[in-house]
């Protein structure tokens, strides 16, 4: 006799996210987001953003995805700078929510930080949502500052000159750029490394490494996501990390970053710098203010452990890892 209760929950397989789940993964983190901050058409949500193919494209063995019958119905980016992890977007279709879909995303997620050895992993989230808050701290991540994505805007009355980018990380020009990119973000903290991003940007064409210079060495840096189809979307230059090199002037450092990124964003026709800093970053978020950036969203970062790193006072580096 057929009884409700003999019928089989249908089985969630987590695997690692393949070139040909890209399209459906990116529809459903539109659906996901859009639903959850309640836009008015979830499916046309963030369409002018890229974040599941640019991530899976700069390491496809850190990108996994939850299957139903062979229905994408969730997945999650994990990212390694060095010795600093972090992972999202993580993202479930709405008809599974609560069903412990992002949990089983969770568990790989983890276990590729511990076979990477990564010292200091993290994540963005929305610090109102007791459910987003309660999921990661089932994990052993705790919440701690707030990160401010800040955005200014760019226009006409701008003078910011063109900044000097990173040439192509594949000559021994870029070669040696990358290496003082990681001298300076070693300064920072200990093992922190963007190579990751440095590489992304100029392999994909996302956008360019920008570069301020003390004569031959290394004042500042800041990688750049540049217009749609990428993480900034349209008409941004979004700072998806940038960092001052520690030590006396660096707040001078920092605002002549600013003021390159300002440069860049305007040399392109953009109309916007968006670029998020931990609350904790204290001075560098004041800096922030004074150049014109005002606060657009916030969100909350969790660590495991529960450690500062780099969130800290005295820090002159923009990141929110979203
Ligand atoms: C956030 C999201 C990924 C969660 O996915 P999910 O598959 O529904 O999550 P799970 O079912 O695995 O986990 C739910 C967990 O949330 C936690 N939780 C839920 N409500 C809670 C509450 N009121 N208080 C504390 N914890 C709560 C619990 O730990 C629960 O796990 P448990 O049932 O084992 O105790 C999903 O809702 C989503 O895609 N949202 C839109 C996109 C998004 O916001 N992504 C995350 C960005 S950081």
């Amino acid at each position: 006799m057929a009884n409700s209760s003999l019928r089989s929950e249908p089985v969630v397989e987590v695997r690692a996210l393949v070139e040909s789940d890209l399209a459906a993964a990116t529809r459903v983190m539109q659906r996901a987001f859009g639903t959850f901050l309640g836009a008015p058409d979830p499916d046309r949500f963030m369409t002018d953003r890229n974040y599941v193919r640019s991530r899976w494209r700069a390491d496809p063995s850190a990108a996994l995805t939850a299957v139903v019958d062979g229905k994408v119905v969730g997945s999650n980016l994990v990212t390694a700078w060095g010795s600093v992890g972090f992972f999202g977007p993580l993202t479930v279709a709405p008809e599974w929510w609560n069903r412990g879909v992002a949990s089983r995303l969770l568990e790989p997620t983890l276990a590729l930080f511990t076979a990477w050895k990564t010292a200091h992993t993290g994540l963005y989230t929305f610090p109102h949502s007791p459910r987003h808050v309660g999921l990661y701290q089932k994990f052993g991540f705790s919440p701690r500052f707030l990160t401010a994505v800040m955005s200014r805007p760019v226009d006409g009355h701008d003078d910011a000159k063109a900044p000097d980018l990173a040439a192509s990380v594949g000559s021994s020009e870029g070669s040696g750029v990358l290496e003082q990119c990681r001298t300076l973000t070693h300064a920072i903290h200990d093992g922190l490394d963007l190579e990751r991003e440095i590489r992304a940007v100029a392999t994909q064409q996302l956008g360019e490494t920008v570069l301020v210079w003390d004569g031959d060495r290394l004042a500042a840096f800041a990688v750049c996501h540049l217009g749609a189809d990428t993480e900034a979307g349209a008409g941004g230059c979004y700072v998806k990390f940038g960092a001052a090199r520690p030590g006396p002037g660096v707040s001078d450092r920092f605002d002549r970053l600013l003021d390159a990124c300002v440069g860049l964003a305007r040399t392109r026709g953009l109309s916007r710098v968006d670029a998020g800093i931990s609350l904790a970053r204290e001075e560098a978020y004041r800096a922030m203010r004074r150049a014109g950036f005002r606060t657009e969203i916030q969100g909350v970062c969790m660590h495991r452990p529960n450690e500062p790193a780099y969130h800290r006072p005295g820090v002159y580096a923009i990141d929110d890892w979203r």
